[in-house]
Order: structure tokens, then sequence, then C-alpha cells
């Protein structure tokens, strides 16, 4: 048991203005759809935009600002959607433009935004652009993707590994050239060297903002360009099966490359070209320092270059604290941090923590400083859930088993009731409930007003009402053991937020004030000032 009082003090560091006037995104929070498993309205198994729309009110209950869809594009869907065969309509599987339509009216209704996943890297292997790319080296569209000859003795031109397994580079028997794709060979990448391809994708940006889309979560941007002379990779010396197999090589040539941010600066203008604050994040997977470099100079570049720390790191309470207080030091002026907690792309924030620390998490998520984006169903504690081999779906996991990569567990069917298909479908679901559905699901959390999904909503609600917490400078308080500790504070009001990282008893040393809300929902209103004993997994905001 630990029981070291901490001392209240505050550092000097990393506290930021206040800024006059806060954007919709800098004051709202972000949550993550994915379609295919949110909620299908026609009966075939799969998620749908006609569903999203059934749903809105559920959103606006909850208390959150924006969804985020992943992409609902016509597909062949070998990787659900993430290969995209026209960027300006919409799948049938998910519905029509006039549904997206309806969804962008029903939103804007409620005062939800809706920001659109845009897949900017790569293309559908059938998408008419490669098809036309392939038919000959002739072709107008062969400079639309990136072909090279086989190296000297045969096989791929260089050693770059694709995401998902295997060479990065697939040999096209018609022309007898290789063309290059980071993830699938069904998803080749577009060569943004071209300047057509430029104008094209800006001109796909203009097709979704000028029909209402508030924004947009730009897939894999950092991967935009790559080594126009083609350099090999140098090897990881490093490299443990646990870290995928295409990070045997480092990606030195692949990502991240000189010019990447003109392109991503580009983006931001044409979000500029239209009124009402339209929001750029990029998705990105970088060291802090390369991370934080997607603000782009004067910040010209995405408003959020997303910052997925807390998906990565071990969950101790000194390696959070050291992170949130490096990224605070490390923004650029002017620069608006952000946090994500879940995506569809990791474990459940649930199954990572355990479901105790998961209400800590949330409220760390809700309290620190920055945009949070939220991922569906985590609002509920949804955890993994086992994927029988016969079932996977996911092409890395049916690419590389056994290894954990597999993205099927996080991505099951959203719990809405205890009915069968849990409210998702009245067909049989894509990818398997989960076996808690019965007691895990909106309907049932949200009577229980001690759930984990009463808890987000009285976060939420918390944040819409102080904007201590939505704005608020970022202040860290002297924290040990299990404990983290910080301020925030806006307009002479302050409020404390102290959480145990731990599941042992802990003390902390609070200034005198109110508690306001606590991850245990039994402590609102109670003193707080001295010495607290904080229970195990037990955080609390406090006003003073
Ligand atoms: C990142 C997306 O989040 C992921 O789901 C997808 O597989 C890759 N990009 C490729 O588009």
């Amino acid at each position: 048991m630990t029981s070291r009082a901490e001392c209240w003090q505050a550092k000097p560091a990393s506290t930021h203005a206040v800024m006059m006037q806060p954007t919709w995104w800098q004051r709202g929070v972000i949550y993550q759809i994915y379609p295919r498993s949110f909620q299908d309205a026609n009966g075939d198994g799969i998620g749908d935009l006609s569903g999203v729309v059934q749903r809105l009110d559920y959103l606006g209950w909850l208390g959150v600002d924006a969804l985020w869809l992943s992409p609902f594009y016509p597909s062949p869907m070998a990787d659900f959607g993430y290969d995209v065969a026209d960027y300006c309509d919409v799948d049938p599987r998910f519905g029509t433009l006039a549904d997206f339509d309806a969804l962008v009216g029903a939103a804007h209704a409620r005062g939800l935004r809706v920001l659109v996943d845009f897949v900017p890297n790569h293309t559908s292997n059938e998408h008419p652009w490669f098809r036309e790319s392939r038919a000959s080296c002739a072709s107008p569209r062969r400079d639309w993707y990136l072909w090279r000859d086989p190296a000297p003795g045969g096989g791929p031109p260089n050693n770059w590994l694709a995401h998902f397994g295997g060479p990065a580079w697939t040999l096209d028997a018609t022309t007898g050239q290789y063309y290059y794709h980071a993830f699938l060979p069904e998803q080749p990448d577009l060569n943004w060297r071209n300047p057509a391809v430029v104008a094209a994708m800006l001109d796909v940006m203009r097709f979704w903002l000028g029909r209402g889309a508030d924004g947009f979560r730009v897939d894999v941007i950092w991967h935009l360009l790559k080594d126009a002379d083609c350099r090999d990779n140098p090897p990881n010396p490093d490299w443990h099966p646990g870290q995928g197999p295409s990070r045997r090589v480092l990606p030195l040539y692949v990502a991240d490359q000189p010019g990447v941010h003109d392109l991503v600066a580009a983006m931001r203008a044409v979000c500029e070209e239209y009124p009402g604050d339209r929001l750029l994040i990029g998705e990105i997977y970088l060291p802090l320092a390369r991370l934080i470099a997607y603000y782009g100079e004067h910040n010209s570049g995405a408003h959020l270059p997303f910052n997925f720390q807390l998906l990565r790191l071990p969950w101790r309470a000194p390696v959070i604290r050291e992170a949130v207080n490096t990224y605070e030091a490390m923004l650029p002026p002017g620069a608006w941090p952000n946090w994500v907690l879940g995506n569809h792309d990791h474990h459940r924030i649930a199954t990572r923590v355990g479901p105790a620390q998961a209400r800590v998490a949330a409220m760390l998520l809700l309290t620190l400083r920055g945009t949070p984006t939220l991922y569906q169903g985590d609002e509920l504690g949804m955890v993994d859930v086992p994927i029988p081999p016969a079932a996977v779906q996911d092409p890395y996991e049916r690419n590389v088993p056994g290894h954990g990569f597999g993205r099927d567990p996080e991505r099951t069917p959203m719990q809405w009731d205890q009915g069968p298909g849990a409210g998702f479908t009245t067909g049989t679901p894509w990818l398997p409930l989960a076996q808690d559905a019965d007691r895990v699901n909106v309907v049932t959390l949200r009577e229980d007003p001690r759930s984990l999904l009463t808890l987000h909503r009285r976060l939420l609600a918390l944040r819409r009402a102080e904007p201590a917490l939505s704005v608020g400078d970022y202040t860290p308080r002297d924290s040990h053991g299990d404990v983290f500790a910080f301020a925030r504070a806006a307009a002479g009001r302050r409020l404390t937020v102290t959480l145990n990282l731990g599941h042992e008893p802990h003390e902390a040393v609070l200034p005198a004030g109110r508690v306001l809300l606590s991850t245990h929902l039994d402590r609102e209103g109670d003193a707080v000032g001295g010495v607290v004993q904080l229970r195990p997994d037990e955080g609390i905001i406090a006003l003073g």
C-alpha cells in the first residue's frame, strides 16, 4: 500500500494563456464512429449512415461535440474502407450521398459537427485511376502511382516492407513493373509528387467541405511522400516480432519525408477556403519532436496532429506524468494539444488498463488540456472481443496471425441494449458480439448512476460547464507514486485533478475546496483540503 503524502506545489512550467476566442474544436470533444460497427439500420449486419442518424440523439445526450466517421466510401473492403474506390460517393453498404447529406443536416441540427475520414495516401486497386495506371506504361495516369522496374537481378526495386506483411512492392504482370503499397497490395500508394494527383485530392476535400463536412481526419498523413530515389531503408537492429513485420527495416525513406509539410499546408489551405473553422486532423505515429512539426510553420499545418501517446505508453503514473508535461513543454507557440485514448487500430482502453482504471483513464482524457478523441464503445467500457480464427476479418491478422496485431477485437459492434444483436442489428453481425453485451450496453448503463457511461456523461457535462477544463491553463502539481495531479484554471477559477493510476489506496494533498466529480461518483460536494485518501483507481476533480 502506498501512503506517501504529496506536496502541493505548482510548477511554473507548461502553463499556457487562455485564448480569447477558442474555436469549436478547441472547446469540443470528438467521438470516433466506426460506421461498420455502430448501428445497422437495414439488417444486413453492417452498420450504415442511416444507423448513425438514428443514434445522434444518443451522442447529444452523451454530450460530445463532433463525430468523426471512419471511411464510408465505395470500397472492395480489403482494409474495410481504407481502400477507396471512389472518393466522392458512399458505399451502398453504408448508404447513399443523400444519406450522408441527411446525416450532416441532422447532426448540425443538434449542434454536432461531422468529420470525414480522408484517405489520400493510397486508393483501392479497383479505383479507376489505378486501373488506368496499370493498363500500360504510356497511360496518362501511369505517374499517378509509384511504378518501378524490378531490381537489376530481378525482384522488388528495394527493401521497403508493407505494414501488413510482405514486401511493399507488387509485380504487375501487365507491364512487368512493380507498384508500391505501404499497406496491402490492394492499396496502391498515390504519387503525391505529381501535381495532378495533388489537385485531384484537394478537390476531393472540397467535395466534402461543400457538402457540409466540418473537417477531416487524414489517414497516414505522414506517409504521403517517399524517397524519390527509392533508397533502401536501413535494417532495424532492435527489431522484435512485437513491432510488426515492416519494422525489420527502419522507415527512413518511406514516411515523414522532406516536402510533406507543404502538402499538409495545402490541405489546411483548402479547409481555410470555407467558413466555420473547418478542422484538419492528421493521423501521425511519430516521436514527439517529429509529430509536432506537423503543426506546420506558424501553425500552417494540421490543427491537430493526433497525439497517440496515451495509446502506446505503459499505464504508469510517472510515465504518463512525464509524457503530458513533456508534450505541453514541446508544443510550438499557438499549437493546440490533443489526446486520444482509443481507436479502431488499438486494443481497447478497458482491456489495456482494466475496467476500474478505465474510469481514471476517462477522467484523464477529459480533463487534460487539449481536444480529446473518444472511441465508440469506450464510454461503456467495451473490451476487446476474442475472435475465433474462422471469424477473423482484419487483413493484418490474416497475414500475420497470432501476434495480437488483429484489429477485429476492438471493432466489434456497439452494444446498445440487451436484445438480440445488442440493438446493433436485426441480422447477423459482421463480427461477433461481446459476451458481456447483455450487461454492458447503453440502455442498462444509462440507468445506473454509478456506471462508466454515467461517468462519461458527467465528465462531458462538467467539461462543457467549466471553461477551465476545456480551454484553461494546465499546471502540473508535484505528484508521487501512482498519483498524477494537475490544475486547470480559467478566468480565476481553478480545478484540480488528482488521479490514482494504481490499484492501491494513495494519499494526496489537495488545496481546500470541494469535490465536483469523482470517478466513483459518490463524493460530489464533499469538502477536501490537506491530506486526502484516494481509493484504488480513484480520480477526483475538485474546485479549489
Ligand atoms: C490507418 C487506419 O487507421 C487503419 O485502419 C488503416 O488500416 C491504415 N491507415 C491504412 O489506411
